[in-house]
């Protein structure tokens, strides 16, 4: 049986719409699930969204809906969006789904029953935003105000002595500590994986794990009138999904999924995910998940880009401009996975043009051209005797650097390198064009007797391309099925077993080529219209 292989996002809240920085950490696990799929894995990729607390509460009362009517109208714009750019997801969890609030109630029942809950009165500075409370150490003053550190909102002082549930999170500074020791790549990339120590270091206060102010959320089995504080409930929903809290046959799936292989966050939330979610797990003996890497920010002229600072483009906007599979490509690139960065137009349209429409993009419209042109659209048909000829008189450049890439390549997957995926492929694509720049194919044609030597470039030529489709498929899966379609061949995304598949030669001679439509039509800036 395939190994099991399990990737997921962050849920997202259904305060917002998705946008750019939202679609980049799915794209990105999107990619992964894909590849891990072509690589011959079980893969379960998930995502979903986090309905629960009172900031949802407050935007459906102003919208005039019940909070459920509120996440019901929000939820299908999501899968919308998923669906609009090429989402892969197997499953979509919602937090107010019963199958997750009976696995919430689980879990709390287990860890009241392990004694790792008390009971007791809070004060201290609350964000209704981000629905945490905050040390005085940690505040910040803004015009004489105390204001949240993550939103800079101001905070409310809590005084009233709000009875709250408490995780015992101070009993697992050691153990944590200790596990990062033992696990170096259980936090990634090191920089996350150095801060997430240091805070720890620093000392663990509990946690207050249930809110009474509102009722929007899981209530606790063992105290109705309290509700999950909603971070701890969106957290579980990475077990929920799996099976937890289920019945036999459910638990029996999550046993032989969890832990999960990585989680894919952002760096604004490693805290919850590398150090409170890794203490519930332990509290109730459960393993902990692989990996959780944390990539940086998408920045727009130096800015964090979110709804809340109006800076937030929509992905379909952008789409509607370059074509999904060039979107996809963009983000998953041009930023080095983990680091922050900026993203603008102009440097969208560049690598556009010299990545897609220049290089993959115009390779597959001279091959397939010439292939009609000189074959009758069929894949040149060469003897193995004459094939080893050609070779002998012309080299076979495009093979040699066919039979690196896989190991580069899925050696960078194993990175969630993207970039470094991007450019082994690339060398490919690159070497190609230069190929037939080489070769001539246009020059052979002219003379008879140089047939064979014709077909063996447009033969080669093609077969790179089928491996490209192949290497570029978890990115750009629509333009690798056209390219696939236009050598006769289907199903890219079908493959299970990339490596036996990324052999050279395999193209079957005599399949049909036909040309297609420009993969990547070229853009220019000045004709986008933009600043
Ligand atoms: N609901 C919580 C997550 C709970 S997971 C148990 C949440 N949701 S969110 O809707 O705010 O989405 C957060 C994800 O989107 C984070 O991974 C965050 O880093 C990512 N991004 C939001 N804006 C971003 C950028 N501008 N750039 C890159 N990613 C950013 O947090």
């Amino acid at each position: 049986m395939a190994t099991s292989y399990a990737v997921t996002t962050p849920i997202y809240y259904v305060n917002a719409t998705p946008h750019l920085g939202t679609a980049y950490t799915t794209v990105a696990a999107d990619a992964l699930a894909r590849f891990e799929r072509m690589d011959g894995k079980d893969v379960f990729f998930l995502t979903g969204l986090d309905e629960h607390g009172q900031k949802v509460a407050e935007s459906a009362e102003r919208n005039g809906m019940t909070p459920q009517e509120w996440c019901d109208q929000i939820a299908p714009k999501f899968q919308e969006a998923w669906r609009q750019l090429s989402i892969s997801n197997d499953d979509f969890i919602r937090t107010t789904e019963p199958r997750h609030m009976r696995g919430v109630q689980a879990f709390w029942t287990d860890l009241y029953e392990k004694g790792y809950l008390y009971k007791a009165s809070y004060e201290g500075w609350y964000c209704i935003h981000e629905e945490t409370y905050y040390t005085e150490s940690e505040v910040v003053d803004i015009d004489g105000e105390k204001c949240c550190p993550e939103c800079k909102r101001p905070l409310r002082y809590n005084s009233d002595g709000e009875e709250n549930w408490f995780f015992k999170l101070s009993e697992f500074g050691d153990k944590l500590l200790a596990y990062y020791d033992e696990h170096p790549d259980f936090v990634c990339p090191q920089t996350r994986r150095n801060e997430v120590v240091s805070f720890v270091k620093g000392g663990l206060k509990d946690l207050s794990i249930s809110r009474t102010t509102f009722d929007w959320g899981v209530p606790l089995p063992f105290d109705e009138g309290h509700v999950t504080y909603v971070w701890i409930d969106a957290l579980l929903n990475y077990i929920t999904a799996l099976g937890y809290g289920g019945n036999e046959e459910e638990m029996a799936e999550f046993n032989r999924r969890w832990p999960v292989q990585y989680h894919f966050v952002g760096k604004d939330i490693i805290r919850f995910h590398c150090v409170i979610w890794p203490a519930m797990l332990m509290a109730a003996g459960l393993p902990l998940p692989e990996k959780v890497f944390a990539h940086g920010f998408l920045l727009t002229k130096g800015e964090k880009m979110s709804k809340s600072t109006g800076n937030a483009v929509s992905p379909a906007d952008l789409i509607a401009i370059f074509g999904l599979d060039a979107y996809r490509y963009y983000f998953l690139t041009d930023v080095p996975f983990g680091n922050d960065g900026s993203i603008s137009m102009e440097r969208m349209v560049q690598v556009y043009n010299a990545d897609l429409a220049n290089t993959w993009g115009n390779l597959c419209s001279r091959a397939f051209n010439m292939a009609v042109k000189y074959f009758g659209g069929k894949v040149p048909e060469l003897s193995a005797e004459d094939y080893a000829a050609m070779e002998a008189k012309h080299g076979n450049p495009l093979k040699e650097v066919a039979e690196g890439i896989y190991a580069e390549y899925s050696q960078a997957f194993n990175n969630v390198a993207f970039t470094d995926v991007a450019a082994a492929a690339s060398k490919l694509s690159q070497r190609a064009n230069a190929y037939i720049e080489e070769m001539a194919p246009w020059n052979l044609a002219k003379d008879e007797s140089l047939g064979t030597d014709l077909a063996f470039v447009i033969y080669n030529t093609l077969e790179a391309i089928r491996l490209l489709a192949c290497y570029y498929a978890p990115f750009m899966p629509n333009t690798s099925e056209t390219a696939f379609e236009s050598i006769g061949l289907s199903g890219v995304t079908e493959i299970v077993n990339l490596e036996d598949v990324s052999a050279w030669g395999l193209l079957p001679a005599g399949n049909p080529v036909t040309k297609c439509a420009p993969l990547f039509p070229r853009l220019n800036v000045a004709d986008l219209g933009l600043e």
